[in-house]
């Protein structure tokens, strides 16, 4: 049957427990916080502690409810680690602890990030080695994923993450957090007239801060002379130099490691635009790309359990005593 592992997701903005049973995908619940963080146009930590603390409790009840089984059917509970907000990160673990306790059965930290990456076990048969994008509103990893457990990190941003620029860029035209869902629709209606920079730095690291404020001073050039622009034209122009970066940079790995599939994940691999070019190559090179559905991209608990449990299977548990590490790293787990 399997081990049944109970996981809990709290690491931003968005309060997540999943029931697990290998692949497969039992119980999820998702509770958002991001009406309340839109408010402020973008996520306050201190608030986000104390939303985690008021929906933790029911969000595990509906999660169990949809699993239809009993507490004491938990073989594992996995609780993300980091990196992540530290007061938000505490909830969950704190959470998984007791639960642990209580029911007295081993625990395990999970790297949130390697959580996105095993997203796209759930549905997909896909198999190491890959490349692996992880793009996210913290965070931009490209990667060889060598096994289930181990991974070569290759190149990260030196700067902002890919979803932080469309955060950002959304926010400086007007539009409500987060601004990349917004971005990917308005670019659907829009040209690419303004011809933006892709920066392509040597090896395979990232650089999006020069692209943002390329972007934010277009915008501060139209407010000056007093003239209206199309959003749709900016949110093109914008996307298409943040798209091509991403697909140029994970093609070049591919030829360099001879790797025939590429797994794209994090919020940003919603993207309707990335996944269309990565297609577009990917057919072109012969190369198969995976993604999860968008319930998977974004943050969610199912990941962290089957991230859980392949961690768990390859160096067992955790000891009760982890810490929650907001800037934990890849391949960086405390025991
Ligand atoms: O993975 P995630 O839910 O949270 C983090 O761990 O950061 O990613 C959230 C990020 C936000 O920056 C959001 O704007 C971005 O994912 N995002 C998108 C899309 N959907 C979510 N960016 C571009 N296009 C999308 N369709
Ligand atoms: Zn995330």
């Amino acid at each position: 049957m399997g081990e049944i592992v109970l996981a809990i997701e709290t690491s931003c903005d968005e309060t997540s427990v999943a029931v697990v049973r290998d692949k497969k995908i039992l119980g999820l619940s998702i509770s958002s916080q991001i009406d309340i963080h839109r408010e402020f146009g973008g996520v306050v930590p201190e608030i986000a502690s104390r939303k985690h603390i008021e929906a933790i409790l029911p969000v595990m009840d509906d999660a169990m409810e949809q699993a239809d089984i009993s507490f004491k059917d938990i073989d594992l509970v996995a609780a993300t680690q980091g990196p992540g907000l530290i007061g938000a990160l505490l909830v969950g673990i704190s959470a998984a602890k007791s639960l642990a306790i209580a029911l007295d059965i081993p625990i395990v930290a999970v790297n949130h990030m390697k959580g996105h990456i095993a997203a796209n076990y759930i549905e997909n048969d896909l198999e190491p080695p890959y490349v692996a994008l992880v793009v996210s509103g913290g965070h931009t990893y490209l990667i060889e994923v060598l096994s289930y457990t181990e991974m070569k990190l290759r190149g990260r941003t030196r700067d902002d993450a890919a979803g932080e620029a469309y955060d950002k860029i959304g926010r400086r035209m007007g539009l409500p957090y987060p601004g990349g869902p917004v971005i990917d629709r308005l670019a659907k209606n829009g040209k690419d007239i303004y011809n933006f920079p892709r920066v392509i730095m040597d090896g395979y690291d990232f650089s999006f801060s020069g692209l943002k404020t390329a972007v934010i001073n277009k915008i501060h050039e139209f407010e000056q002379r007093g003239e209206d622009f199309s959003k749709e034209d900016m949110a093109t122009s914008f996307q298409e130099a943040v798209v091509d970066v991403l697909v140029e940079k994970t093609f070049q790995l591919i030829d360099e490691s001879k790797l025939d599939k590429v797994a794209i994940s994090g919020g940003v691999s919603a993207n309707s635009r990335l996944q269309e070019r990565m297609k577009e190559v990917g057919k072109e090179k012969g190369v198969q790309i995976f993604f999860p559905s968008p319930i998977y991209s974004t943050d969610n608990a199912a990941m962290i359990g089957v991230e859980g449990l392949l961690k768990y299977k390859a160096e067992g548990g955790s000891d009760l005593s982890f810490r929650a590490m907001p800037n934990l790293g890849l391949g960086d787990y405390e025991k």
